[in-house]
């Protein structure tokens, strides 16, 4: 067991020995680079000429009138290339891989997001690339499959287990034991062994970094709380990051599923059903049984459907400094649907937990509270899922046409 990267009671580096090398040069890597302000300027820049930053904060006047209560602001990292704040993390990492001179990255997904990301980033740098990825997520997003393999990455569909992201970073984990001299395993949120939850939280900060900076300008004054989706808790710990030494109010929504008594659910931190455990490679809040075995979980958000959650995160729930709240998957459907309607913005199924949690608030607080929601990304990717929610006509008979003409 490695000593280093603990928050608190969580965290650390559970390896393998065979990894141990690895994950050596990764922290003397990442280290060096924290230390160069030059790395982060380039960064900077390349999220600038290829990403679209600084991504704007948009004032939802509609919102903020339908409600009622405090003043509603939008982080737009929806407008991220590739649509989710995924870009933030595998671009970083990207670079990191140039520094090792490594040639070949492997990566897990679960709403397809950070595949995406990682493919669109293998291409641009010139690497090789495989996406491992649940059966059941490459059921359930299609497109961003299709475009990860028109990306020229490979997408391996992992049968064990459950079939969804714990059993995808388990796979991957297999391929980098075997393939570590050229391969990097870019992880995809800010959990696993050490020094992937500081690393990723730290390219992720660049989001609350901007959004700290723009409240300053257009509001002279910070927001009074904030809030995010959490799944691995990249996001969250991306947004939060800007506003950890103020005294703004940070919020952290998770999946709460089918509700958080129907055991149909993702809630790590909410909910008393996770206990703290060790698995792939680090400590934390993981939903699991008396023997330590995961459970299964749902969310109708691929990218919240994870068992474990950020060691950084469960440091400040016990802490006292992050407060953890569910949002439904029917709460969400409807967040969607409004936040569409009154200002014509899509958000993604799992930044729409953000949105579901900031609505129940908002009307409760003063006009001259300010909320800010982290729109981790689009929703375009989820039109199968919005669509049958909905349960829209249209577009049902639209599928039946279209599989009629794949004579299906
Ligand atoms: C758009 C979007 N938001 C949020 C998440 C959850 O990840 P994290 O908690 O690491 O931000 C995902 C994961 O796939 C995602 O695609």
């Amino acid at each position: 067991m490695n000593k280093r990267g603990y928050f608190g009671n969580f965290g650390g580096a559970f390896l393998p020995e065979i990894l141990v090398a690895t994950f050596d040069e990764l922290e003397r890597v990442y280290t060096e680079a924290r230390n160069d302000p030059i790395f982060w300027h380039d960064y900077e820049q390349l999220m600038s000429s290829y990403s679209c930053r600084p991504t704007p904060i948009t004032y939802a006047e509609n919102l903020t009138r339908h409600f009622g209560g405090a003043r509603i602001f939008i982080k737009r990292e929806d407008l991220n290339h590739t649509g989710a704040h995924k870009a933030n993390n595998v671009m970083g990492q990207g670079l990191l891989v140039k520094r090792m001179g490594k040639t070949r990255v492997i990566a897990e997904t679960g709403a397809g997001q950070h595949g995406v990301a990682t493919a669109t980033m293998a291409a641009r740098f010139g690497f090789d690339c495989t996406i491992y990825m649940g059966e059941v997520d490459v059921a359930r997003q299609r497109p961003n499959v299709f475009w990860m393999e028109q990306l020229g990455a490979t997408v391996v569909p992992v049968t064990d287990g459950t079939r969804i992201l714990k059993d995808a970073i388990n796979e991957a984990f297999r391929d980098w034991v075997t393939n570590m001299d050229a391969t990097h395993y870019v992880l995809g949120t800010a959990c696993g062994p050490h020094p992937f939850p500081e690393m990723v939280a730290w390219f992720q900060s660049i989001i609350g970094k901007e959004a700290r900076r723009q409240f300053m300008e257009r509001e002279g004054r910070l927001p009074t709380r904030v809030f995010a989706c959490v799944g691995g808790g990249s996001n969250a710990m991306g947004i939060f990051s800007g506003f950890f030494d103020d005294d703004v109010e940070l919020v952290g929504v998770e999946a709460a599923g089918r509700g958080l008594n129907s055991g149909a659910h993702a809630s790590r931190l909410c909910s008393d059903d996770a206990s703290v455990g060790v698995a792939q490679g680090y400590k934390t809040y993981f939903l699991q049984d008396d023997d330590g075995q995961m459970r299964e979980t749902h969310s109708i958000a691929a990218g919240l459907d994870y068992v474990g959650v950020s060691p950084i995160l469960s440091d400040f729930k016990e802490k006292g400094r992050v407060r953890f709240e569910g949002a439904t998957d029917r709460e969400v459907i409807e967040a969607v649907r409004l936040t569409m309607r009154k200002e014509g913005v899509i958000p993604a199924l799992e930044s729409a937990h953000a949105f579901a949690r900031a609505f129940k608030e908002a009307p409760t607080m003063s006009p001259d509270d300010i909320i800010l929601i982290n729109q981790s990304g689009r929703g375009d990717k989820d039109i199968f899922t919005i669509a049958d929610a909905m349960d829209d006509p249209k577009w049902k008979q639209f599928i039946i046409e279209k599989a009629k003409q794949y004579h299906a």
